[in-house]
């Protein structure tokens, strides 16, 4: 696939961070501090993320679920008017796929909870602080930026899917990892194209070689905040001086998939 110079440089820029978040939730696996509790406690955040989350440009920084159903119950009138029949078809889509992306850990959550630990509420505002340190970097970026910090935050979602690839590799492992795994793969195919959804189309966008370095910069910045929210998500498998080193570039970068990308960005 065909990418300009600048692009395969903020690709270049992103592909050590993103291998950064893989590596968390890839040490997390064989941890030995992992126990029912910790893989409890992650898949609740997960659950929280995937229903309540927000940053990656929703309507009115309402969250994944409640900004679509606002914009749909806003633009309904309007449909055919001045709103793009396919622009309300990607919202329910993308509403759909981020509740059933919801619904695969809460249901490996249940399969997990013994009847002492607490049920999944969704509706709570966990303790996790990490993740609202990335919401807000991802609203001031988008605050100060516009169209550019939506860019930044798109190109960002998921993280190169990392935790979903990286627990689509628990396959064959039996027990709790296969229902994690399962749940993984439910949401991997989805989240690519989400993040593709970052990239389609800004090769055409005329960017000035300053936008282009902006990009680069606010990308870093909220992927390093990724691994940070990441490593907290995991009850910090990673000690602090192998962040700082994965920050410093001590990392091999993973490799973008340009072919997989290819039909989502034709
Ligand atoms: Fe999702
Ligand atoms: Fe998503």
């Amino acid at each position: 696939m065909a990418v300009s110079d600048k692009l395969a440089r903020l690709i270049a820029t992103a592909a050590p961070l993103w291998a950064g978040e893989a590596e968390v939730v890839r040490t997390y696996w064989d941890w030995p501090g992992r126990n029912r509790a910790t893989d409890l406690r992650w898949l609740a955040l997960q659950c929280y993320k995937e229903f309540r989350g927000s940053g990656v440009g929703e309507h009115r920084n309402l969250g994944v679920f409640v900004g679509p159903l606002t914009e749909l119950i806003e633009s309904h009138e309007r449909i055919e008017i001045d709103v793009d029949r396919r622009h309300v078809l990607g919202l329910l889509e993308g509403l759909y796929e981020e509740f059933s992306h919801y619904v695969a850990f809460a249901e490996a959550h249940d399969a997990i909870r013994c009847p002492d630990d607490a049920p999944l509420d969704p509706h709570a505002t966990p303790d996790f602080p990490a993740d609202a340190a990335l919401t807000a970097l991802r609203y001031r970026a988008i605050a100060a930026h516009g169209a550019l910090g939506v860019r930044a935050s798109k190109f960002t979602e998921g993280g190169y899917c990392a935790l979903f690839r990286e627990g689509m590799r628990l396959e064959g492992r039996g027990g709790h990892d296969a229902l994690i795994a399962a749940a993984c793969a439910t949401v991997f195919e989805d989240e690519f194209t989400h993040m593709l959804g970052g990239i389609v189309g800004l090769d055409d966008e005329g960017l000035a070689e300053d936008d282009w370095r902006l990009l680069e910069t606010l990308v870093g910045e909220i992927l390093r905040q990724r691994i940070l929210m990441r490593n907290q998500q995991f009850s910090e498998p990673l000690p602090a001086a192998r962040i700082a080193a994965i920050f410093a570039g001590e990392i091999a970068p993973l490799d973008f998939d340009y072919d997989k990308a290819a039909p989502v960005m034709a």
